[in-house]
This record gives structure tokens, sequence and C-alpha cells, in this order.
């Protein structure tokens, strides 16, 4: 097997559910997607598809009247996208996947910026490329950019710049001023931009452009070297259907319809009729479902910041507190003793990054906000029942 491949490292997040296996009284916020189902509308709309009988094939790209959809959508959001430029995809991760092999030979230098979900260094790592990162800087329980730092890193010889932003796990958001200088040091230097945008409807902050993050999509060029990727799965509550898409520059969308075929040909038929169904009818969705999270995200983050020895900051955009907990700093053995002494399920930061090793995430797209008050309370009374047994022990 290749060395590339038996080097990937288990998902740090598995490992911790794995120690729940057994428990069926944990409260889970590991991973990241909302408990509350996709709405009916959709659901339906793939029902009927298979009772019309479409369990066939796809082009490549995607149902030309999807890719059209999605083009409605993004100009709608940004500047001008032609369906042209869209590719469907089997989710974002597909997106990314199929990205990664049209831009990155092995041997090929790339740059991430972390702490970033585990998935965009890894899928460069399997194609064989030196991934660099260039870590945040965080001061109390904030993450911020240091924008000098990332562009000197970033030379001719960097193939590609990995960036997600709003960011899973920090919140962390580019503005639009980073963005800009970030476009064009790339131009400069020649390297491509890959942008994931799926949480940029997620997004709490005032300088909202049309409900959304700042994205490169509103500054860059058709043929600049920048390829966004996307999902239906948050914005959509469609995490479980697999739907995704890319926006590519004109000339690479034929190779890319390549690649696709090579790894799933094409996504299902009845699940496309049913993003389409989600993108027409997008106004019933997402408005309520970011205002949900945002009301989840302020009822946690003062309920957490409030917990003695947690640093946490109000993330602007995504669905995650990331916080501190001090004097518990290896986040993968706390996270596994929160599921087994306290039945709380969260992700170690180190799932994400070395320098988030001290972390912890906690998803906090809760259909009952109750579920966050009661994860609250469990970490409350563990750390009370950890702080009472060490002084009992005298340490
Ligand atoms: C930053 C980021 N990008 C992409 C994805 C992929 O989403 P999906 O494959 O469900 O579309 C996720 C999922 O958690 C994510 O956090």
């Amino acid at each position: 097997m290749r060395q590339a491949v038996l080097n990937l490292e288990e998902s740090r997040i598995r490992e911790v559910a794995n120690a729940g296996i057994g428990r069926d009284d944990v409260l889970a916020f590991w991973f990241g997607e909302s408990d509350e189902v996709t709405p009916d509308f959709i659901r339906q709309a793939a029902v009927e598809s298979l009772q019309r009988g479409e369990t066939f094939y796809s082009h490549n790209l995607g149902l030309p009247e999807l890719r059209q959809a999605v083009s409605r959508y993004m100009t709608a959001l940004h500047s001008p996208v032609e369906a042209a430029r869209i590719a469907i995809t089997s989710g974002g991760v597909n997106a990314l996947m199929v990205a990664v092999q049209a831009l990155v030979d092995a041997g090929d230098e790339v740059v991430a910026v972390t702490p970033v979900w585990p998935n965009l260094t890894a899928q460069p790592a399997i194609m064989g490329a030196r991934v660099r990162t260039v870590p945040l800087e965080t001061a109390g329980g904030k993450w911020s950019l240091n924008l000098p730092e990332l562009l000197g890193a970033i030379t001719p010889a960097t193939r590609v710049l990995i960036v997600n932003a709003p960011n899973n796990p920090t919140g962390w958001t580019l503005t639009r001023a980073e963005q800009l200088a970030l476009l064009e040091h790339c131009r400069q230097t020649g390297t491509w931009i890959l942008a994931d945008e799926v949480y940029e409807r997620l997004y709490y902050a005032d300088d909202t452009i049309n409900g959304c993050a700042p994205s490169f999509l509103d500054i860059a060029n058709a043929d600049d070297r920048l390829v966004v990727v996307h999902s239906f799965s948050k914005s959509f509550l469609m995490t479980g259907w697999r739907l995704g898409w890319l926006v590519v520059p004109p000339d690479m969308t034929h190779h890319v319809g390549k690649l696709i075929e090579f790894n799933t040909s094409c996504a299902s038929v009845f699940i496309q009729r049913a993003g389409l169904v989600a993108l027409e009818r997008t106004a019933e969705v997402t408005p309520r479902v970011v205002a949900h999270l945002k009301a989840c995200r302020d009822t946690l983050i003062p309920l957490l910041a409030g917990v003695p020895g947690v640093q946490v900051e109000v993330p602007r955009g995504g669905m995650y507190a990331f916080f501190r907990l001090q004097g518990f700093d290896d986040s993968l053995a706390t996270a596994k003793r929160l599921v087994i002494e306290a039945g709380l399920g969260l992700a170690p930061g180190a799932a994400f990054a070395p320098e988030a090793r001290g972390w912890l995430r906690w998803c906090f797209a809760s259909h009952d906000p109750k579920r966050l008050v009661g994860g609250v309370e469990r970490l409350q009374s563990w750390l009370a029942g950890t702080a009472s047994a060490a002084a009992k022990n005298g340490v």
C-alpha cells in the first residue's frame, strides 16, 4: 500500500465517539451536523423522483437544471457565476477531493491555514503533496490570522493555498481586506486558492453581504486560479444526502467532469432533484436554520463562558464553540474522559491541528437548545467532581 495512505491518521473525533459505545445516555455534540431532519418538501422531491423511475446515471457534471439553479443561487449571493463553471459533486468532501486531484501533484507544496477540519489537509497528503501549515494565532479565546506570515509562506513554489472560512472549528472568518491581499498575492505567485466556503451562510456578524460571509467569489475574476467548494449539508440540513458543488474557472469544468467520472460518475439523480428543490425554496429553509443556529450559539456561549476555567469567544460563523479548559491540556484524553465520566460528547481540538491540542469543539446545531443547557450542566458537575477528587487526593 502507498506510504501516504499508511500514514493517514484515523479520525480522533471517531476515537472519542468510540469511547462512548455502549452508553446510550451520552449528550453528543461531537459531529458537525444538526440533529434536525431535512425539511419534508426536500425529502418529498427525492421520493417523487424515485417514483418517476429516475434511477439512472446523470451527466458527470450534474443535471443541467441543477447547475442552472446553482448558478442563479451563486449569482444572487455573489457576482455572476455561469452554470458552465459549476460541477455537482457527491458532497462537499467529494468536491474537495476532486479539486485536489485536479490541482495537486505528488511532491507539490500546499499551504493550509489551521486549525481546520482534518479532511482539508489529509486530501492533499493522499495525493503525495507536502502540506505546510500556517496556524492562526490565538489570544484569549479568539483566533486570528497573521496575514504577513501567511503571505510570506506563499511563494511561487506553492501550488495551492487551502483556506476554510468561516472556519471549522474556530469560527474565524477571513475579512474582505485579507481576501483581497491573498488574491493579489496568489496572482503574483501563480498559486491556486482552494476556498472551502461551505459555512458561508452560517454567518452571524454585522458585515454580511447578502446574508453571507465575505467570499472570494465577490472579488475574483472568472478565470482567476480559484476553486470554491460548497455543500448542501449545512445550509439545507442535508448532511446524509451527500450533495455539493464546485465553482471553477470555465476552462477547468470539462476536466473536473472527467475526474468525477473516475470517482463517482455523478451524484444520484434523485438526490440532485432534492437539491434542486432546496435551492428553489431556499428562503423557506436557510434563514430559519441560520436564525436557529444563532439562537443556539447565543444560548451556549454565555453559559460556557460562565464555567470557571473556560476560555471561549463568540464565533462569527459556523456552528461550533471552540473553547479551552484551563488545566486540561490534552484534549483527546479530556474528551474521552468527558464521554465516559460525564456522558458529554465533544470533539478534541487535536483532531484539527497540533496547536489546538488544548481545545475542545462543541457543535451547537441542536434542534432543542435545552440539550445545550444540559450539556453545560454535565460539564460543570464533572469539573466540580474532578476538583473535589483532586482536593481529596491532595493534588
Ligand atoms: C469545513 C468543511 N468543509 C467541507 C465539509 C463537507 O461537508 P459535506 O461533505 O457533508 O458536504 C465539512 C463538513 O463538516 C466541513 O466542516
